[in-house]
């Protein structure tokens, strides 16, 4: 009686095991890593690196003049730079834009104190042709105050925010930094008309 049964354990740990591995497969041929993948956040390590060399970013940063963004009900107070930089022997284009958040917060407290209130800072760079022609090359990129990447829940997991933020599988499926972006005027993703490709 019992060799029956344990055959029959065996069989259904095999099948389940199986079923698992063709799940999880599955599963990562699903999500396709579109964005946030180990290249993606190493890239975005080198971006910072040389943003913070060219003094945009970290520390060291030049101050630029904040002005009052997009309408939020707290109050963004945002900072916009754009420089051509070498990334990985790359010559290109790059947007730099600091948020600083803060409670009914002004110019003047952040020109006081930009560390204190700075929140986040999204960046788009110009990569090589070819890296995501569909729309325009661009790298996109949510850094945290201190250079680390933001993260952001997709399909339940933690995804560091760099990349092609976000593709979907067809062009309407596409959300984020890309979809929005898309609807900019003059079609080059660029919001701010005073900010134009070299
Ligand atoms: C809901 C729409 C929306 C999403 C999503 C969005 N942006 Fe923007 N972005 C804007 C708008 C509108 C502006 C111009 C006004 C402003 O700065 O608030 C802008 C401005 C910028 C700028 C300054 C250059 C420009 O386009 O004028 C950068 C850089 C930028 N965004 C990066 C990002 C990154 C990186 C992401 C994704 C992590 C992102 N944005 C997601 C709407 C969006």
């Amino acid at each position: 009686m019992l060799r029956p049964t344990l055959f029959a354990l065996a069989i259904v740990r095999l099948f389940a095991g199986a079923t698992l591995v063709a799940l999880l497969l599955s599963c990562a041929s699903l999500m396709h890593r579109p964005a946030g993948t180990p290249e993606d956040v190493d890239y975005a390590r080198q971006l910072w690196a040389v943003l913070a060399q060219q003094r945009m970013v970290g520390r060291h940063a030049r101050a630029l003049q904040p002005f009052i963004g997009a309408a939020r009900p707290h109050g963004w107070i945002l900072e916009v730079d754009s420089a051509v930089v070498t990334v990985k022997g790359h010559q290109g284009f790059v947007v730099v834009k600091k948020n600083y958040r803060g409670n009914r917060l002004t110019v003047a407290e952040v020109e006081k104190d930009r560390a204190r209130y700075l929140d986040s800072i999204s960046v788009m760079f110009k990569r090589e042709a070819g890296y995501d022609s569909a729309d325009k090359d661009w790298f996109w990129a949510q850094y945290q105050p201190d250079g680390q990447l933001a993260l952001m829940r997709k399909m339940g997991m933690r995804m560091a925010m760099a990349g092609k933020l976000i593709k979907g599988v067809t062009p309407d499926k596409n959300r984020g930094c890309i979809y929005c972006h898309s609807s900019a005027g003059g079609g080059d993703y660029i919001f701010y008309p005073e900010i134009t490709l070299p």
